[in-house]
């Protein structure tokens, strides 16, 4: 497998999760009552897969590796995807205060939750496009195959090290679903 192979399919998880963020969100925004468990579940998936994982991968090894590599224009865009990262879990600690509230019945909770959805749900769909695009054209031109495989193999390691696996992780986007189509 090459890194771009794993990110791309990374995202395509993640894309998952969002699609089912925005559901939540257009519900609730017309007054549909969402179970905050399922909400707490995604946040759940986003925190240890899309966080700890994903970004941790690209931040821990990917990043620095195309940072060392590359020319001034691949660290300006690594740059660039950083700052979204950081707005990233700024939105993220805002679904989890919300969410919070809103399952203590604070019905003021629901708009600044939905927005903070949203704005999550928005961030991320252009950054993963923004990374499937140029990012993985850096992945896939600047590394031999040796360079390559090494990539892959200290990603491997940052997953090994969570506490939850990606089995359990992505079966909460299964279990999601389900309870959203049952709705
Ligand atoms: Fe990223
Ligand atoms: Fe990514």
């Amino acid at each position: 497998m090459k890194p771009s192979q794993m990110v791309e399919e990374e995202h395509r998880q993640i894309g998952r999760a969002l699609r089912l963020i925005k559901i939540i969100a257009e519900r609730m925004e017309v007054g549909g009552e969402i179970d905050p468990k399922m909400i707490d579940d995604l946040l759940f998936f986003l925190t240890e897969f899309a966080d700890i994982c994903h970004l941790g991968k690209e931040e821990q090894a990917l990043f620095p590796a195309v940072e060392k590599k590359g020319d001034e224009f691949s660290r300006d865009f690594v740059k660039a995807l950083l700052a979204d990262h950081r707005v990233g879990r700024e939105h993220i600690a805002a679904m989890v205060q919300a969410n919070k509230a809103y399952d203590r019945g604070e019905f003021s909770a629901v708009e600044s939750l939905t927005q903070a959805m949203l704005d999550y749900v928005s961030l991320a769909t252009r950054h993963i496009s923004a990374e499937n695009g140029t990012f993985l054209d850096m992945l896939d031109g600047l590394f031999a195959d040796d360079e390559a495989e090494e990539l892959v193999k200290r990603c491997e390691k940052i997953e090994e090290e969570l506490p939850a696996g990606r089995i359990q992780l992505l079966e909460i986007l299964n279990r999601v679903n389900a309870q959203l189509k049952e709705a």
